[in-house]
């Protein structure tokens, strides 16, 4: 029997199983949302003003945060109290605000509003495909640059920064990045906060989605910050940091906030202020008192999630390793943290393993999702996402992939 003959036998074996499996979007499961479940019950009508005398039932109180949570979440993205905005339930919409507003207005010292010069932002690749279905969305052209295990291909960067003023700046995730797991260096740090760019208002937006979202809590990767960075540079208005509660607490369900400098905050306060007058004080002292309860805070209640994850990032290692290692089939990214593991095939098969895998009843990210426009062009990254399903399941999930890339490359 020829070796693809033995391929296909494989796979209707699998097809006769009928399964049912999702490794397509980042979700916590169910079991991390449990750890939080006390928010639930932590703010009560007997306890409605915080220690820094803010009645969070009422308007007053400011538009960048309860001073609490300013300082709660200041430690999750390395930055002072006053060098942090909370905003609504999600980062994303902070990140829409900013690149809005810097399209009508322009960032503070933009000498005009960012549209009056057809901007443009680097994103890096692969990549996040909301970064880039947003920025597309409100007008941006993309020009996608490499990723490398040191974060964003720092010579594209500079030279792309340096040559084109209408590069308004770079959207990327520098810490565990989606979907390759890779971080910024802090040689890289300092190069981007001081490389000199044509854009006199050239703007780093990093999503530090995955800051505290460390695999091993003996092992985090913490790279050199933005904000102090851009500050020793001479540029301290350059970089923004932004970062949520999505996967700390509840998706979507929480609090979305940047961290920038003092200057940029009071900036953007104002502007944001013309579309709220406050943001949601309660749901921010529901994170200050919840955490206020979890011993080690943000740390411990990430180190209890990390007890979760790793164990499913440890098993699609392990099947990938078994069946593909040494093959010449396909390379994986093995991440310290963060959401994803980046799969490239050799071959051009990204689409055909995606199509095998949804035969099978495996449901994976849309080959191409991880590239500007949903199209890879070397058609080759596949972005695997084992948090949301149980151990067991991604280990099946994994063995129909490993099947899959083998049956598509010998097909190509
Ligand atoms: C890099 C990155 N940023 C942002 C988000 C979404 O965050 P939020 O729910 O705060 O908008 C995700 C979710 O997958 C993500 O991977």
């Amino acid at each position: 029997m020829s070796d693809i003959q033995e391929l296909k036998d494989q796979f209707d074996g699998y097809k006769a199983l009928n399964l049912n499996l999702a490794m397509t979007r980042g979700q916590p499961a169910d079991s991390n949302f449990d750890l939080s479940n006390d928010m639930f019950t932590m703010v009560t009508g007997e306890d409605t003003v915080t220690p820094s005398g803010i009645e969070i039932r009422n308007y007053p109180g400011g538009v960048a945060g309860l001073p609490e949570a300013r300082e709660l979440f200041g430690e999750m993205l390395g930055v002072k109290p006053e060098e942090m905005l909370l905003g609504t339930n999600a980062s994303l919409m902070v990140m829409n605000q900013v690149l809005t507003w810097a399209l009508l207005k322009g960032v503070n010292g933009s000498p005009r509003p960012w549209i009056q010069d057809n901007p443009k932002l680097m994103v890096t690749v692969p990549g996040y495909d909301r970064h880039f279905k947003l920025a597309q969305g409100l007008g941006f052209e993309l020009v996608p640059v490499d990723m490398t295990p040191e974060g964003p291909d720092m010579e594209q960067v500079e030279k792309l920064a340096a040559e084109d003023a209408s590069i308004k700046g770079i959207y990327f995730v520098p810490v565990y990045s989606n979907p390759t797991g890779d971080s910024i260096s802090d040689e890289n740090v300092r190069r981007m906060v001081s490389m000199k760019t044509a854009a006199p208002d050239f703007t780093i937006l990093a999503d530090n989605a995955y800051a505290v979202h460390h695999l091993d809590p003996n092992d985090k990767t913490v790279p050199l910050n933005f904000v102090r960075a851009a500050e020793e540079a001479g540029n301290p208005n350059r970089a923004i940091l932004f970062g949520s509660t999505s996967k700390v607490t509840f998706a979507s369900g929480g609090i979305g906030f940047m961290g920038t400098s003092v200057d940029n905050i009071a900036y953007f306060s104002k502007l944001f202020n013309l579309t709220t007058i406050g943001p949601n004080k309660v749901e921010q002292y529901r994170h200050v008192r919840f955490f206020q309860t979890i011993d080690g805070g943000i740390d411990g209640l990430m180190a209890q999630h990390a007890e979760i994850i790793k164990p499913k990032f440890d098993v699609v290692h392990k099947v990938l390793d078994a069946h593909l290692a040494g093959t010449g089939l396909a390379t994986w990214s093995r991440p310290k943290g963060g959401y994803f593991i980046s799969l490239d095939t050799a071959k051009p098969v990204a689409s055909r393993v995606v199509e095998l895998a949804k035969e099978l009843g495996v449901a994976l990210t849309p080959a191409g999702a991880t590239y500007p426009g949903g199209v890879d062009p070397s058609n080759k990254n596949i972005r695997l996402a084992p948090t949301r399903p149980p151990v067991e399941e991604v280990e099946k999930a994994m063995e129909v992939v490993a099947l899959c890339i083998k049956l598509a490359s010998a097909e190509a």
